[in-house]
């Protein structure tokens, strides 16, 4: 595995420090033709279609609802379009988030188990007083997990106290991920989990993993900002009925200050009178991506929903677009 993480490493090192958008291949690049037989070969999108045939979910379309703030997923159960993110909360203050978040409107919450906080998470739902059913609950296995991946999504119920799991991800690609998402969709058959879905997985990735698995992913999570927006994997998923997450959406701990005080960003934000983070995300949702941004402060957390009270122009969906750098702010 580790082998794997590094050559993975490698690669993305390698394109970015080459200065381009090739971490994840557009959806025709392969279409160069078969120099022995001078017929063209098929592209990663005739070949993906090929192996989708299997698969069940196939043909959803991926509409947002802005006015019930959701979006249904291939498999038919609906998710909010903004949730909170849990990375790098623990203890007390995971609880409050997830307590303060749910009793102000929010009702996704995104954490993974290496985030060492599902009992937190849990403890901040009941303490909510929302009822779990109304609560979309999203968590990710980890790698070190996916040998034994039945028993990891009964150990996150538990840690959790939760009969069931809305979503579940396989944080990144990795040694037994097949068997691991195999466990996952057993899961769904059980009533455990009741949408399953992928994280780090990127064209060529998904590609060679949808051949193995009978349920389509309902959602990838990756990495997206203003300046690192992977248009033409949201593309690829957007076809396949899959939806696209951004992690990191406002650019990520560390980078969230350059980006709000972008220029550009800061003008449109001065013109709607709201703050740059606001705008980060109205762009995400308006990009057809979901925003999961992470916050422990009660006034950006309350911030980061209301965001469906105005709407971006045309023009500023464009100057926002043409500030993508291809830079990455995490390796995988
Ligand atoms: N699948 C993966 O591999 C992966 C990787 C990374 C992250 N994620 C997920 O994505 C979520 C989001 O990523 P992230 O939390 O690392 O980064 P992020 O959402 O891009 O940025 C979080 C940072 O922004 C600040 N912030 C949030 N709202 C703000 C606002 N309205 N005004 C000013 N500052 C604001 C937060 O500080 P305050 O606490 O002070 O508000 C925090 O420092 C994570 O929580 C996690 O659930 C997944």
């Amino acid at each position: 595995m580790k082998k794997y993480i590094l050559l993975m490493g490698i690669i993305v090192i390698g394109l970015v420090s080459a200065g381009c958008n090739q971490a994840n291949p557009t959806i025709n690049q392969s279409n160069e033709g078969n120099e022995t037989t001078g017929q063209p070969s098929t592209t990663i999108e005739e070949q993906s279609q090929q192996t989708d045939k299997n698969i069940s979910g196939v043909g959803h379309e991926v509409v947002f609802n802005f006015d019930k703030q959701s979006v249904m997923l291939n498999s038919g159960y609906e998710m909010p379009i903004v949730g909170l993110g849990m990375y790098s909360q623990l203890d007390e203050t995971a609880v409050n988030s997830v307590e303060y978040a749910l009793r102000n409107g929010y009702r996704k919450i995104d954490t993974a188990k290496i985030y060492g906080n599902e009992a937190e998470v849990g403890e901040g739902i009941r303490q909510s007083g929302v009822p779990r059913e109304e609560i979309f609950l999203a968590s990710k296995l980890y790698m070190n997990q996916y040998s034994k991946a039945a028993e990891a999504i009964d150990e996150a119920l538990a840690a959790f106290e939760v009969d069931y799991l809305d979503l579940l991800l396989l944080h990144h690609p990795g040694e037994h991920d097949v068997e691991a998402y195999q466990a996952m969709e057993q899961a769904v058959k059980d009533g455990k989990v009741r949408s399953i879905g992928l994280s780090n997985y990127y064209i060529e990735e998904l590609t060679d993993f949808l051949p193995h698995v009978t349920i389509m992913p309902a959602l990838i999570q990756n990495e997206v900002h203003p300046y690192y927006q992977e248009k033409e994997v949201l593309d690829f998923f957007t076809k396949k009925g899959i939806v696209m997450e951004g992690w990191y959406p406002l650019g990520g701990r560390g980078h969230t200050k350059e980006l709000f005080e972008d220029p550009i960003i800061a003008k449109i934000a001065d013109k709607h009178q709201r703050s740059s983070a606001q705008i980060i995300l109205r762009w995400h949702l308006q990009n057809g991506v979901v925003a999961i941004p992470g916050s422990s402060n009660p006034a950006h957390i309350s911030e980061n929903l209301a965001i469906f009270d105005f709407e971006l122009t045309k023009e500023e969906m464009a100057q926002i677009d043409a500030l993508e750098r291809a830079e990455k702010h995490d390796w995988y």
